[in-house]
């Protein structure tokens, strides 16, 4: 991508007392994409979300907002920054509308215009005169999301912002995400210790752990994958005979499963090997391909360390 990102950071460290709790973190964001913060309880992601709201001071390096430097220039970078850290903090006794003017008034320029367009772009203008303790959990994020967008931001932050709500709740959530990155060309950055949430959401994830990146994977959509290793699992009988015969290099490199065994391998090379198998009288009860999770990638790339 060519165009300047909205969020630059180079060479992020703190240290707080002789601990090191963030360590030479750099990376980039762009408008228009949803991008998952990733990493285990204790990884760096708070500190690091609160260091680029400018809540905390880096001990070294320097985080840049469309271009401005944070330290130089705090007020004029701030600005473009919206941010839920934690949960919203919300009127249960007002309406949700009444919340947004209340918020409205200590921002500057909010007109009564923008506060309709970011309620409709939330979903809420049917329960929006209705007061907050009415809402559930789901409609009050999007309450926050809506009070977060109010200034037009260009990075949006939402630390663990599905933190209690159910599959069906983060699902809806994630598609007014989606849907709120690509109609206002906001950068959301979301950070989560589930990684399936995570891959629901996102468009690329950053993975981090002990304060250090450790990992960057774009979220591909299964059909772009087609031509990508694939994870192939294999239901045969007799499963000993099977492995036998596998040619190189998935004689080495195959996983046992109960009734067969997974194979990572191109989409291309599957019937080659069916065909092998059914020649040495194999019986094939299943062939199926899926993309590799992000789970599998993350343990993978984190030697097995699970994130929860
Ligand atoms: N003010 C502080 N003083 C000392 N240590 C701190 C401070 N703030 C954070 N830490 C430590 O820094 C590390 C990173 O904490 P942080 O809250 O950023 O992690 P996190 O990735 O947000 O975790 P979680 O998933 O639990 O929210 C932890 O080991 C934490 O104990
Ligand atoms: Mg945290």
């Amino acid at each position: 991508m060519s165009k300047q990102p909205v969020v630059q950071l180079e060479g992020i460290s703190k240290s707080i007392g002789n601990k090191t709790i963030i360590d030479q973190l750099s990376f980039e964001l762009y408008s228009g994409e949803v991008v998952g913060f990733l990493g285990p309880n204790g990884a760096g992601k708070t500190t690091t979300i609160r260091m680029i709201v400018g809540l905390m001071a880096p001990t070294s390096g320097r985080i840049l907002i469309q271009g401005v430097d944070i330290e130089q220039d705090f007020e004029s970078a701030i600005q473009h920054i919206g941010a839920i850290v934690e949960n919203p903090e919300l009127y249960k006794y007002m309406s949700g509308y009444k919340n947004l003017v209340h918020y409205a008034r200590m921002v500057e320029g909010v007109t009564e215009e923008r506060i309709n367009e970011v309620v409709e772009l939330v979903g809420l203008t049917n329960r929006i005169e209705q007061k907050v303790k009415t809402y559930s959990l789901g409609m009050r994020q999007r309450l926050g999301l809506a009070q977060a967008l109010l200034h037009q931001p260009r990075l949006l932050i939402l630390d663990e912002p599905t933190n209690g709500l159910d599959p069906a709740g983060i699902r809806e959530f994630r598609d007014y995400l989606r849907h709120v990155a690509e109609k206002e060309d906001v950068c959301v950055l979301v950070s989560s210790h589930l990684l399936s949430e995570i891959e629901l959401m996102c468009d690329r994830t950053l993975i981090i752990q002990s304060g250090k990146l450790i990992g960057q994977k774009q979220i591909q959509l299964e059909e772009e994958s087609k031509t990508e290793q694939q994870l192939v699992q294999f239901e045969v009988s007799p499963v000993e005979k099977a492995i036998g015969l596998l040619p190189s290099p998935y004689n080495t490199n195959h996983q046992p499963t109960t009734d067969g065994f997974v194979i990572e391998m191109e989409r291309d090379a599957i019937p080659k090997l069916v065909q092998k198998l059914v020649e040495k009288e194999i019986e094939i009860f299943g062939v199926e391909t899926r993309v590799k999770s992000l789970e599998e990638e993350f343990l993978e790339i984190t030697g097995g360390r699970s994130v929860d």
